[in-house]
This record gives structure tokens, C-alpha cells and sequence, in this order.
């Protein structure tokens, strides 16, 4: 009898071509039972057929309706049931009838139950690898099919596909029964979705070219939808313009489900959401969260063209979907929101991914996944943001219209069908003519990112610069690595009359270059590059003079790359705080705000009792002219980006220069928004919810619960506000009744993680939260699903201070698992980096605070 193991993989010699599902819902107890007609071909006669499924109940099979099952077999590890038959089936086409029960489980993949109040809902969620969880499958991104799907569920509920109703039928006792069309292309399993529940829905809208499209939300807050639902259609009209490839699957429908692992799923015609990322206007969201709905919404669509027409081969290339429905949905989000000057959001966001790249433990963006619980450890920074940083420097190094050409020969060729990475590099050096094959495999293949070093001489009226590439490290004790990079690097300088890029191919170790006229240079034009550099001291001082011609997203680059460098022990705490004063009067929101990520970061890790006092006055000093400038509420008609700045600097002065002024007007202020007297502003309504708690005492603490309870199915942005701002209240025991609301059902699981972050950051919280994520580990989170496991996983790397970091490494260490297996390795090298950078950093902010006239 065959064995198989978790790494096992579906043989080609049976390949599904259609499905006809059937899925009855019972609400009230939980329960689905379903069946299914699979249309399959058979490459050589078998007796046995095997596909995934994940406790589900057989109930009975047969083959043509002729061929009786003998008997089947469940293999756990490998997820799959094996189906024996009283006879051969022969090579051919055929088809399998297959009928089954299971449940509408917990836990929030499969096919999953969420309730609200009253409410209650039957909801999908299949990727990466969870459609076995609710029907009998080929469960591989490669085993293509079409869908049609027919639900019978309790009267009165909305049910929603893929595709839109052909049919609905009252089939009396109570219960409904609607057939959808089946879909026009064939999908992988991981995008077939169905949800049954009392939604209500905007009014239909439809994009020029007809698509139909609505949003679906509880009931209550489909008002709130008009935004979202407005995005997804200029979204859609923008993706059907740059792919040059209509919109393959009809109708659109977004659907927010109150409870829900990810942010989003890209599900083909029926994208499910978190309702907070659908049910937010100018009336009740913060321009934040606004542009986090339409950037949302672009993503996933992009998804219709990039993961769901055409579909990675296997987890391996997941990055194909991420980094594209990252990259190009921002690139929609960018164009149609010009009021944005989004790419400065782009190149921000690069953090994350630089961070985490920079660990010995990050791994390629393109890296094997042996089977489903090593795919969904793959979706993070280095798959999403290094992936789409990556596409961003090749397309900035090639052009953006040689780029969509190479984008357009790709879908074309592989729609309907699947693809790997080479497949794209292929097509791009046939738009471009040149090898970008060999240049990008580097960067896909190898793990890490290179430092390119510039040694900057002035010459002849212009710059000899001498660039030198090693890996980069945030560990500077780390093994010297060999690993070079092909380095398209995009470089500013500025000359007598005018500022010019110039672009280089850096191929070796090292390179030298010419630069006529150049009086300045500046390494990574428009932050495109995803590299990080390091001027000598005489470019360094060169640049001074070139920091007032570099555009906000290289400032903003300057910025986080410079910080970098600190914290790895490359440059100093002084020549950090040198470049802030050549910023000075900087004014640029984003720019701002890669500043304030900084100086949180001291705030959190590097402050001590001793420095505590002259840091706070560092930020109230650095904040206070700007806070007079924007003040506590929004202008008519005020700009978006005063709007999010606002919301920061009441932060830096509230919560890191702790100043006294600014917590008890937002205690005041927060008081009058519970009283109804006068509402906060949403965007900055969340900042001064917090700044009030830092000071609260248990009363408040009673009325944000209240607040957030009753807000839960009238305004979900309002109750995260309040949410989250319970995570703010420093008094200890305020603290510990956090966090035991956080894993009591008062906070729902997929809100968990979200809180638990700030929480371990804050001085005066991260104790009482340390302990209690320690002792609720195995209860609460070893069970959780894999993406909320991962965040608790990476939550705690905020504990790098030298009384921590040991218990939490041996701690995490022992509760390491196989879906948790790389997550619990970088964060185990975070807390050792991290705490060896804060207690560097905290002597040097002690130097720097006591002789500020030495920078
Ligand atoms: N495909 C993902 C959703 C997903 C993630 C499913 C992990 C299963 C496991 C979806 O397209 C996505 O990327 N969602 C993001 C939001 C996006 C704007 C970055 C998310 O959920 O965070
Ligand atoms: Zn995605």
C-alpha cells in the first residue's frame, strides 16, 4: 500500500477539466455536506484515485456512475483520500462522482463559520492550500478546472460566488437553493470561493466597459461602501488598459466578512475583505485607511490578471502573484490618485522588507516550498515588498513602456494557464532586447541585497566615484558573504545648472565611473533602487549641498537608509542626527515620517531611565513647530498629506516627548468624542484615542470598551480605533486588563496580533504583555491559523532589550513548529541584533543628548 508523506505532490496522470459542486449549508448546527461531478482525464488505467481532502467524510464514489468504490483510505500528512475501485478505470476521459460531509469550522480557513451579534455566516477562504477542507479536490495551483457551483442554505441570506446566480429557488422548509454560472476560464482551486450570510450590498455599479460591480458587507454598513466600491471600478478600467486584456471573469463582488484571516483574498469575481477594508468614507476613515482601501482593492484586481488568469506553477513562485498584485496595484493606486504622490508610501514601505532581507535568515524571493505549510510561510515582506521593490528597479532600469510590453506578451502567452519565473524574465528580454534574464535571477534566486559603497573624488571639474559591492548585513559580525549582484543602479547628481540621472550597471565587485560636471551625487534616484549605499565622508559632505534638489522620495530614502546604517554600527548616532539638522524645516509628510520611524525606534529600545528626561525635550523640540503649524484639527479642504502629518506629530509629542500639554488636551478632546459633544476627526481621531489613554484611568478604560462594543455593526472603523487604543493605557494594572480582553471574546482572533504589536512595543505595557502572550501561548496562539501565528511570532522580536531577549529566544525556540519554522528563526536573530543595536544606541544617544553642540 502506497504511503504518502507532507511533501506529496498529485501525479499528471489524472487531471481534472471541470466541476460541478454541490454544497448544502446548515447554519444552525455548522455542518455542509456536499457533492460533486469531477470531469477528468486519465493518462494510464488505474484502480485508484487520489485527491486531497482534509476531514471531510467520505460518503460514496463512483466512476461513470458504473465503476463501484472497493474502499478508500485517508492519509493525513499528505492531506489526501485515496479512492479505491472494484475496477480498473481505463485511460480516458470520465467522470467522478463523489459525495461527502464535513463541517463550517472555526477556524478561519476552509469552509469557516463568523458570527455577528446575531448574525451568522458560512465563508471560504482557500488559499494556499485549504479547498480540501471543504470539498474533495486537486488541490495544486496547477490543476486548472472550471467551477460550477450550487448552494442550498437557510432562506433570507444572501449567497454569493464566483460567478454570478443563474438560478435561486425556494425550496420551502425554509430553505434556498441558487445554481452560478460556471466560470468562463478554468481556475486553480485556491481561487473557488462561496459565502452565505444576511450581507446587504451597495447598489451596483459598473466600470465603462460594463463590468458589473458591488460591495457586500453586514448588515448596516454597505452605506459606508461607496468608496470601495468606486475604487474597485476605476481600478478594474485601469488594469483592463495596462494589460490590454478585458477583465476575464465577468462581475465583481466585494465582500467583507466580519471575521478573516488576511486583509484580502483575490478569489476571481467574489474578493473577500475584513470589513474594515470596505466600510470606510471621508465621514468615518482617516485618510490612511483610505488609501489602505483603494491600494487594497487595486491589489487583489491586479491579482484577476496576475495569479488568477495566469496562475504560478507552484508556491515556489508565489512572488509571480505577490510582488506583481503589489507592484502593479500600487502602480493603479499611484496613477489614479495623483493627490497622493503615492510612490513616497512605495518607498516607505521598502522598510520592512530591507529589514527583514537583511537578516542572515531571510531567504530568496523565489525559494522551493515543499508543501502547504511551507507556502504559507511564504507570504511576507521579502515575497509582497522586496518582490514588487525588485520589478520597480528593473522597470525604472528598462523604462516603464518596455517593461508593460514585456507584461503584455507575458499574460497573453500564459493566460488560462500557468507560469514560472523565467517565463516573465523571457518575455522581458524579448521586449527589451536585452539578457535581463541573467540580471534578475540574482535577485530572485539569492537571498539578501548588496551595499554599494561610494568613494567620491572631485576631479577636472566634476566626480571620479569608485562603487564597491558587498551583502549586506544588519549583523555587521555576520560571515563576509562572496555573493555579488547585477546592480542597476540609477544614480542623481547635480551639476552648476541642473540636476541629471545617470544609469549604471554595476557587474563586479567593483566599478569606477565618471560623472562630468558632477559637484554632487546621490546613489538611488527616486528610491527605486532596492539596495542599500553608503557615500565615504566626502560625498557625504558633497551632498549636502544636493539635499535641496533630491525630490521627497529620495530624502525619505536618505533618511531610512542612513538609519540603517546606524543601527548596524556603520555610521553613528552623531552623523545620523547631523543629516536630521541638513533637513531642517523639513516639511514633506513622508519625509517626516521616515524621521519619526527613527526616532520611535530610539524611543522604544534605546531610551533609558538617565536619557529619558533630555530624549523627551529632543522630541518635544523637534515636534513642537510643526504641531503649531498643522494644530489639532483639519482646515476645509485641507491637503492629504497635512492631514496624515497632523496624526503623526500629535504621536511623536503624545506618546515619545510624553508632553504633559498635548495628553491632557487629548484626554479632554476624547472625553468630549464619547460625550457626543464634539466628534474627533477620523484622521486623526485614532492618535488622540491613544495619547488620551496613555494617562487613563480605569473609567476610561471601561468607556473605550463600551465604545468599541457598540460600534462593532455600526462602524468598524470607529470600533478599531477604540481597539487599539486600549493598548495605550501605561497604568500597570490598566495594562494587564488589556491583556486579558485581548485573548477573551471580546477581541476577535483575527484582531489578536494587531494589538499584541504596539503592546510589546510600548515602555510601560510590554511586560504585562510579554507575560501574558507567554502564558497564553499554548492555549490561544500555538492553535491560531498560520498567518496570526506568524504575527505573534515576529511580535515578539519588539522585545530586544537586554532583560528580555534571552527568556523570549528560549521561549519561542521550544515552541517552534513546522509552520512557524522560518518566522521563529528571524525573529530569534532580530532579538539578538535588535538588543545589541539598542544598548550601542542607547550609549550614544546618552553622548549625543549630553553635548548636542558637537554634531
Ligand atoms: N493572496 C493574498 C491573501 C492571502 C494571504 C491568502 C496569505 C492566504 C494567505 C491577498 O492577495 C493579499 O495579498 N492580501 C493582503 C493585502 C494586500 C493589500 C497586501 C493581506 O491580506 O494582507
Ligand atoms: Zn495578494
Amino acid at each position: 500500500m502506497t504511503r504518502y508523506d507532507r511533501d506529496f505532490r498529485l501525479s499528471k496522470d489524472v487531471l481534472p477539466s471541470r466541476y460541478e459542486l454541490h454544497l448544502d449549508l446548515d447554519l444552525d448546527r455548522w455542518t455542509s455536506s456536499g457533492r460533486a461531478r469531477i470531469a477528468l482525464r486519465v493518462a494510464k488505467p488505474a484502480r485508484e484515485l487520489v485527491l486531497h481532502a482534509v476531514e471531510l467524510e467520505i460518503a460514496s464514489a463512483t466512476v461513470d456512475g458504473a465503476i463501484a468504490l472497493e474502499g478508500h483510505r485517508t492519509e493525513s500528512a499528505a492531506q489526501v483520500v485515496v479512492l479505491r475501485f472494484a475496477e480498473e478505470i481505463a485511460a480516458g476521459e470520465h467522470t467522478l462522482e463523489i459525495a461527502w460531509s464535513g463541517g463550517i469550522r472555526e477556524s478561519l480557513r476552509g469552509l469557516y463559520r463568523s458570527v455577528r451579534g446575531e448574525e451568522r455566516y458560512a465563508a471560504t477562504q482557500f488559499e494556499a492550500a485549504d479547498a480540501r477542507r471543504a470539498f474533495p479536490c486537486f488541490d495544486e495551483p496547477e490543476f486548472k478546472a472550471t467551477f460550477s457551483v450550487e448552494l442550498t442554505y437557510p432562506s433570507g441570506n444572501a449567497a454569493i460566488a464566483n460567478m454570478p446566480p443563474e438560478r435561486t429557488e425556494d425550496l420551502g422548509g425554509g430553505r434556498t437553493r441558487t445554481r452560478f454560472r460556471e466560470t468562463p476560464v478554468r481556475i486553480s482551486t485556491y481561487l473557488v470561493a462561496f459565502t452565505v450570510g444576511p450581507y446587504e450590498s451597495t447598489p451596483e455599479a459598473s466600470t465603462p466597459s460594463k463590468i458589473p460591480v458591488r460591495v457586500w458587507l453586514p448588515p448596516g454598513l454597505a452605506a459606508q461602501a461607496i468608496y470601495a466600491r468606486d475604487a474597485h471600478v476605476r481600478s478594474v478600467e485601469w488594469l483592463q488598459q495596462y494589460t490590454a486584456i478585458p477583465y476575464p471573469f465577468i462581475k465583481v463582488d466585494a465582500i467583507g466578512i466580519p471575521d478573516f484571516e488576511a486583509g484580502a483574498m483575490e478569489n476571481p469575481g467574489a474578493i473577500t475583505y475584513r470589513t474594515r477594508l470596505l466600510a470606510a468614507d471621508d465621514t468615518n476613515a482617516s485618510i490612511v485607511t483610505m488609501k489602505g482601501v483603494f491600494s487594497t482593492a487595486a491589489h487583489e484586481l491586479t491579482h484577476m490578471w496576475w495569479g488568477d488568469l495566469v496562475t504560478m506553477r507552484w508556491w515556489t513562485d508565489l512572488w509571480l502573484n505577490e510582488s506583481f498584485a503589489s507592484f502593479v496595484g500600487e502602480k493603479c493606486t499611484a496613477s489614479l490618485n495623483p493627490q497622493w504622490s503615492y510612490w513616497r508610501d512605495f518607498v516607505a514601505d521598502n522598510t520592512s522588507a530591507f529589514n527583514l532581507d537583511a537578516l542572515a535568515s531571510t531567504h530568496p524571493i523565489s525559494i522551493e516550498a515543499k508543501n502547504a505549510e511551507e507556502a504559507s510561510e511564504r507570504f511576507d515582506a521579502i515575497t509582497y515588498t522586496k518582490g514588487a521593490a525588485v520589478l520597480r528597479m528593473i522597470e525604472s532600469y528598462l523604462g516603464e513602456d518596455i517593461f508593460r510590453a514585456g507584461v503584455r506578451i507575458y499574460l497573453n502567452r500564459h493566460r488560462e494557464s500557468n507560469a514560472s519565473a523565467d517565463d516573465f524574465w523571457h518575455a522581458l528580454d524579448e521586449a527589451s532586447g536585452q539578457d535581463v534574464t541573467t540580471i534578475m535571477n540574482a535577485w530572485i534566486k539569492e537571498p539578501g541585497h548588496p551595499l554599494v559603497t561610494f568613494d567620491v573624488r572631485e576631479s577636472g571639474g566634476g566626480l571620479d566615484v569608485t562603487l564597491s559591492q558587498s551583502r549586506y548585513y544588519s549583523d555587521r559580525e555576520a560571515d563576509a558573504s562572496p555573493q555579488r549582484w547585477p546592480v542597476p543602479l540609477v544614480l542623481r547628481y547635480g551639476t552648476a545648472g541642473a540636476v541629471r540621472e545617470e544609469r549604471v550597471l554595476l557587474r563586479d565587485a567593483s566599478a569606477t565611473i565618471r560623472l562630468d560636471g558632477a559637484r554632487w551625487v546621490y546613489p538611488n534616484a527616486g528610491g527605486r533602487g532596492f539596495y542599500r549605499w553608503q557615500l565615504d565622508e566626502n560625498g557625504d559632505r558633497l551632498l549636502d549641498d544636493g539635499v535641496k534638489h533630491l525630490a521627497p522620495e529620495e530624502r525619505l530614502s536618505l533618511v531610512d537608509d542612513l538609519w540603517a546604517l546606524t543601527r548596524s554600527g556603520r555610521a553613528s548616532l552623531a552623523s545620523f542626527l547631523r543629516r536630521l539638522d541638513t533637513l531642517a524645516g523639513e516639511d514633506d509628510r513622508a519625509v517626516l515620517a521616515s524621521i519619526s520611524d527613527a526616532l520611535s525606534w530610539l524611543s522604544s529600545f534605546a531610551v533609558r531611565d538617565r536619557t529619558e528626561a533630555a530624549f523627551t525635550r529632543f522630541i518635544d523640540a523637534f515636534y513642537r513647530p510643526i504641531f503649531a503649524k498643522v494644530g489639532w484639527r483639519p482646515r476645509d479642504g485641507e491637503d492629504p498629506d497635512t492631514r496624515e502629518k497632523r496624526a503623526r506629530v500629535i504621536g511623536m509629542l503624545g506618546y515619545h516627548a510624553r508632553a504633559a500639554d498635548v495628553r491632557r488636551d487629548a484626554r479632554d478632546r476624547a472625553l468630549r468624542h464619547l460625550d457626543g459633544v464634539e466628534p474627533l476627526h477620523p484622521d486623526s481621531a485614532g492618535v488622540i484615542l491613544g495619547v488620551a489613554a496613555t494617562d487613563g484611568d480605569n473609567a476610561l478604560w471601561d468607556r473605550y470598551v463600551k465604545r468599541m462594543q457598540a460600534a462593532q455593526s455600526t462602524d468598524t472603523q470607529e470600533e478599531a480605533r477604540f481597539r487599539q487604543a486600549l493598548t495605550q493605557f501605561e497604568d500597570g494594572e490598566l495594562a494587564q486588563r488589556t491583556a486579558d480582553a485581548i485573548f477573551s471574546p471580546l477581541i476577535r482572533t483575527q484582531d489578536r496580533g494587531l494589538m499584541v504589536i504596539p503592546f510589546l512595543q510600548g515602555r510601560h505595557t510590554r511586560k504585562a504583555a510579554w507575560h501574558t502572550v507567554r502564558d497564553r501561548w499554548d492555549t490561544d496562539i500555538a492553535t491560531a491559523e498560520p498567518l496570526l501565528k506568524q504575527r505573534f511570532v515576529n511580535a515578539v522580536s519588539q522585545l530586544s532589550l537586554p532583560e528580555y531577549r534571552d527568556e523570549v529566544t528560549r521561549f519561542i525556540e521550544s515552541k517552534r513548529t513546522t509552520d512557524i519554522a522560518e518566522a521563529v528563526k528571524q525573529s530569534v536573530e532580530r532579538l539578538r541584533i535588535n538588543t545589541e543595536a539598542a544598548e550601542r544606541l542607547a550609549k550614544e544617544l546618552e553622548e549625543a543628548l549630553a553635548a548636542p553642540a558637537k554634531r
